[in-house]
């Protein structure tokens, strides 16, 4: 499987204007709760995902889904 390492040029999706998108990750409801969840473990959600588990506690990822839900 491609790690970081591995990236050359784009890798993920830019999260740009999440606050208005209706999906994470084009399957789940873009809710405050599931995006804090697909932070702290997206394999959990979408066990199929790339996106590693990021290492963070709950609380940050609460504040992270914040953040992406003020871009609009
Ligand atoms: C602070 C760090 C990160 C945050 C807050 C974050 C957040 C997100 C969010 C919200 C999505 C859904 C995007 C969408 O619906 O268009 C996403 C998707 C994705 N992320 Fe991350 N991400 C982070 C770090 C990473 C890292 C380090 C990687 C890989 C090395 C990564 C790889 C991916 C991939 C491949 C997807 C697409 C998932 C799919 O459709 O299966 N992310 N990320």
């Amino acid at each position: 499987m491609p790690g970081v390492a591995d990236a050359r040029g784009r890798y993920a999706t830019p999260l740009d204007g999440f606050g208005r998108r209706s999906y994470i990750a084009g399957r789940l409801p873009n809710l405050p709760d599931l995006l804090s969840a697909w932070i702290v473990h997206p394999q959990a959600l979408v066990p199929s995902t790339t996106m590693p588990s990021l290492g963070v506690s709950a609380a940050q990822a609460r504040d992270m889904a914040a953040y992406l839900d003020s871009l609009q």
